[in-house]
């Protein structure tokens, strides 16, 4: 059984401040850090890029879990690689040969990542199993924090887990939308091993973050 990870996304953070949130969120327990980088093009936000990353990642010694909503993908891979990440997550959608994305994140010997949109089925995936390390299943329509759960992806993590334990793969799943204190647990029951978490973690129990990662890893 894989020890539940937290990785609180920075997009509820205070982005006037995002030097000391990755302080305190590393202060709060957090596993890694969930950063959600949107292109205005693939989902109709525009978030951060590889010039942020590479200052945010010289104050910190966190694991960069790099969410990557853009498209084109591709060409973009080695620049997030340099700024910093250490988990580059692509949308299959995003790129015309995901096979050759996936090779392009290991070329730089960072961990494979992939999410699913709650439309996106598994099977989409299926033959790639074996290089991926992550598989992020979105359970919001992906673009912006504080949006409600979608419970029907749970069934996702349930298929994935099925393969998993047919197939002897060791990939994390990951899922990421709309966690709360009460959907957590249904999460890691169905077989999701890391929370990505931004509006529970940054404005539950007056923002205490500390508090808010203990529950959400709570079963
Ligand atoms: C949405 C992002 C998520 C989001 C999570 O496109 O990928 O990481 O920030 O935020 P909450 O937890 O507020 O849904
Ligand atoms: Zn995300």
């Amino acid at each position: 059984m894989k020890k539940i990870q937290i990785s609180p996304s920075i997009l509820s953070a205070d982005f006037s401040q995002l030097g000391n949130e990755i302080k305190r969120l590393e202060d709060a327990g957090a596993d890694m850090i969930h950063v959600d980088v949107m292109d205005g093009h693939f989902v109709p936000n525009l978030t951060i890029g590889p010039p942020v990353i590479k200052a945010l990642k010289k104050q910190s010694s966190m694991i960069f879990d790099v969410h990557l909503m853009i498209s084109p993908v591709h060409k973009y891979i080695e620049a997030y690689s340099d700024a910093g990440a250490d988990i580059i997550t692509i949308h299959p959608e995003a790129t015309e040969d995901l096979n050759s994305s996936i090779l392009k994140i290991k070329e730089f010997n960072k961990k494979v990542g992939v999410s699913l949109n709650p439309e996106t089925k598994v099977d989409v995936i299926k033959e790639y199993l074996d290089k991926i390390d992550l598989i992020l299943i979105m359970s919001v329509n992906p673009g912006f924090g504080g949006q409600k759960f979608m419970p029907e992806v749970l069934v996702k993590i349930k298929e994935l887990k099925e393969i998993q334990k047919n197939k002897d793969l060791n990939f994390d799943i990951e899922i990421d939308g709309g966690i709360n204190f009460d959907n957590s647990k249904e999460a890691i029951k169905a077989g999701a091993n890391i929370l990505v978490s931004g509006t529970t973690i940054f404005k539950s129990n007056n923002g205490d973050i500390k508090k808010n990662i203990e529950l959400l890893k709570s079963k």
